[in-house]
């Protein structure tokens, strides 16, 4: 089994055509903000809204404390054109010895549908075979979230079960899927 080369002292940033892919800046706090203001964007997730600005920056928090843990990786997603950041996508749950993680994104919704989450999320499952030398990526995912079963079904996620009554959604138990990427099948689609 190979270890991973990456050690969490530099952010890894990426960049791809259309966005760079960085690290959470103080600077980032308006558009995180306005990101996580938009319902439809936590709808499936147990957050509500965001109303403050201070709930932007225990986010951001959240960001950098994952890093320095060693348990995750957020990278934000910045349009090169605009300079905006209109979305966040990364790894938590980290588990070095077992090689694998979760994958978790979100996009503004006025950018939904351009293939957008597509780009940026393979340099970034990328990075997790190829430089975290990752085995399983996972995702758990609500099964009316049907942008993201796409999303996932796109990159080459398979459905490998479900977690009955995971969550609590409006006061009711809700399932859960579990999607999961391979590292061998990452090779085979990506020819690592
Ligand atoms: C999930 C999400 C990130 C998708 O981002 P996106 O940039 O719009 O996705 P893409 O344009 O790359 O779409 C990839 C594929 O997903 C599917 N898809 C995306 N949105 C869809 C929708 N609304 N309905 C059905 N399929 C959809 C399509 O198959 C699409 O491929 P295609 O356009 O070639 O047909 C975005 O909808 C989002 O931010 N949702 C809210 C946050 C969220 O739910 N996060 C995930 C929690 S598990």
């Amino acid at each position: 089994m190979s270890v991973s080369s990456f050690s969490f002292h530099a952010f890894p940033q990426m960049e791809t055509d259309r966005f760079i892919l960085r690290k959470t800046e103080e600077r980032d706090t308006r558009d995180l903000f306005e990101l996580y203001s938009e319902e439809e964007v936590l709808k499936y997730t147990q957050l509500l809204p965001f109303s403050a600005e201070d709930e932007a920056w225990h986010e951001m928090n959240w960001h950098m404390e994952i890093f320095t843990q060693q348990i995750g990786i957020r990278w934000l997603i910045e349009e090169k054109r605009s300079g905006k950041v209109i979305g966040t996508c990364g790894f938590l749950h980290y588990l070095k010895e077992y090689g694998r993680t979760e994958i978790g994104y979100d996009l503004a919704p006025s950018y939904w549908r351009r293939g957008i989450m597509s780009e940026v999320a393979a340099p970034i499952l990328a990075f997790g075979f190829n430089s975290m030398n990752l085995n399983r990526i996972e995702a758990k995912v609500d099964p009316a979230n049907v942008a993201s079963i796409g999303l996932l079904t796109k990159l080459g996620f398979k459905q490998a079960g479900e977690l009955r009554e995971y969550e609590i959604e409006e006061g009711n138990f809700i399932e859960l899927l579990v999607f999961s990427m391979l590292r061998k099948e990452f090779s085979v689609l990506h020819l690592l």
